[in-house]
């Protein structure tokens, strides 16, 4: 389990993020959700070492209960915006936190290449970024994450920019890979059907300052959640937010 203990973020006098504790179990996905500029990304991006150094942060991530360094090698990360660099390819784009973690550039490229096709890239290995929509960047954002194998991986909105199919699929992708391989997901998001749909646990931040006001376990396997119990929860979780953002 990864764990995170006091993490309190300010900017100036201004505290965002205010003594959150969370904690990201192994195998399993827990979704993060709140209303906009409550620190979730915030929150993601302490974790994987790149908090803006305007903000100023104190906190604790351990690793099954050791202290760790931020970023763990154990995690990888997708940021909100796809932070695709202009000059590479896309395959180059996708391998680079495999090259990172110590692969050759050849050795990525063969790793990713056969995700193209079923993340709908086929034929884009050697374009650039700016030739690709957003969607297609954040697919390619996406890979570059998931294709490193971590035995954890922040996610922050990774389908944001898709159409709702190319979503559904995407969301398909990720759980069918968690059942094969399990991997502990924290995952950020706007869309309460996602969090539903994939979450074991959402956790809800408030605002002004951000700590974790509801933990919710969702304890049905995935297959087996009735739309009724769905709505039920995303009810809750509306209720919770309206809260939140009164
Ligand atoms: N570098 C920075 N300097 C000052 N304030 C910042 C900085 N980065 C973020 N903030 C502020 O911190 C708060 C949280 O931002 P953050 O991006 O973490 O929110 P979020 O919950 O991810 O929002 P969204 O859902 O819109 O992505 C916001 O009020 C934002 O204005
Ligand atoms: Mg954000």
């Amino acid at each position: 389990m990864l764990r995170v203990e006091g993490l309190t973020i300010r900017a100036g006098s201004r505290v965002l993020v205010d003594d959150l504790a969370l904690a990201i179990p192994d195998g399993r996905i827990t979704c993060l959700i709140g209303p906009s500029g409550c620190g979730k990304s915030s929150v993601i991006k302490w974790l994987s070492g790149i908090l803006d150094r305007s903000l100023e942060a104190s906190g604790r991530a351990f690793l099954d209960g050791r202290p760790v360094p931020r970023p763990d090698p154990a995690l990888a990360y997708q940021p909100q915006q796809d932070a695709l660099f202009p000059w590479l390819t896309v395959a180059e784009n996708a391998g680079l936190g495999l090259e990172m973690r110590g692969q050759s550039r050849r050795d990525a490229r063969a790793r990713v290449l056969p995700l193209f096709a079923p993340f709908g890239l086929e034929g884009c290995a050697d374009a650039f970024p700016a030739q690709l929509s957003g969607g297609m960047r954040q697919r390619a954002a996406f890979l570059r994450t998931i294709v490193q194998d971590t035995r954890f991986v922040a996610l922050d909105e990774p389908f944001s920019a898709l159409d709702a199919v190319t979503r559904l699929r995407m969301q398909d992708w990720l759980c069918a890979r968690l059942t094969e391989t399990p991997r502990g997901v924290l995952m950020v998001t706007h869309d309460l059907h996602e969090a539903t749909q994939m979450a074991d646990r959402i956790l809800v931040m408030s605002a002004r300052p951000g700590r974790i006001v509801a933990d919710i376990p969702l304890t049905t396997p995935r297959a087996a959640r009735t739309e009724a119990a769905l709505a039920d929860t995303r009810s809750t979780l509306k209720s919770l937010l309206l809260k939140e953002t009164s």
